[in-house]
């Protein structure tokens, strides 16, 4: 059985201050108690969200993380820095990453090796853009993406590894990927990781989808079996909402 996994993306949002008291107000409304709940604040943002959810059962992960572990990399910190202040998890390769500050496949890669070195466990973000579902190329894509993002990294190493499926073209528009799309793009993923890392990695590999979750489609797509969690942007800002998403389960009793 793979445990589901809700993970806030913060992303350019919230100062210390703010982040303190959205655990206040979140903290008494989760009900889920089986799955993994994990809050990606700016990384600022980090002590004060570890001392704030320490009683609590909420991990926190960072938005980002550099391949070494200390060197004149201006603006960058490491696994081994977040491990230190708290953290359980890392995003990877978000699509923001790689559409405004240059990170690729390849950088996708050495930083995933780093996360799994220092014991992190990675969400590592694919998916097409636009001009790439419209022109059938989406297998292609992601293919290529977890060639490159899994290259030389063994199925013993990758316990912990995590990917999130997240269609451009869904971040941030209110458009989603139905759940059958996404279902779609995660079996693909689930054979490229089987081809790279083994059939055993593949089969407890948990695959989260992102873009537009919002607590009205989130039952929907927990229902596909295929999809194991949600990578959460926009509506993981708000306390309620977030909390309405975590608790996906509820209205089914
Ligand atoms: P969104 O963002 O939920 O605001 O679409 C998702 C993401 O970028 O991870």
């Amino acid at each position: 059985m793979r445990t589901n996994l809700l993970v806030a993306n913060w992303k350019m949002y919230k100062t210390p201050a703010q982040s303190a008291e959205f655990v206040e107000a979140f903290l008494p409304l989760i009900s889920n108690k089986n799955d993994e709940i994990v809050i990606c604040p700016p990384a600022v943002c980090i002590p004060t969200m570890v001392d704030a959810t320490r009683t609590s059962s909420v991990f926190v992960g960072a938005q980002n993380l550099h391949w070494e572990k200390e060197g004149a990399f201006t603006g960058e910190v490491s696994a081994q820095m977040i491990v230190a202040a708290g953290c359980t998890h890392v995003i990877i390769g978000h699509s923001e990453r790689r559409q405004y500050f240059g990170e690729t496949d390849s950088t996708v890669n050495k930083r995933l090796e780093a996360a799994l070195e220092a014991g992190l466990t990675p969400v590592v973000c694919i998916g097409e853009v636009l001009e790439e579902r419209e022109a059938g190329l989406t297998e292609d894509v992601l293919r290529r993406q977890c060639a490159v993002a899994f290259r030389g990294i063994s199925g013993a190493k990758a316990a912990k590894l995590t990917i999130a499926y997240e269609p451009v073209w869904a971040i941030g528009t209110g458009r989603t990927a139905t759940p059958k799309m996404a279902a779609d793009a995660h079996a693909v993923i689930r054979a490229e990781v089987a081809k790279a890392m083994g059939d055993e990695l593949a089969r407890k590999l948990r695959m989260l989808y992102g873009g537009s979750v919002k607590p009205e489609n989130i039952a929907s797509l927990m229902a596909e079996p295929e999809i194991d969690g949600a990578l959460v942007g926009g509506a993981s800002l708000d306390p309620k909402s977030f909390a309405a998403i975590v608790n996906y389960g509820a209205a089914r009793g």
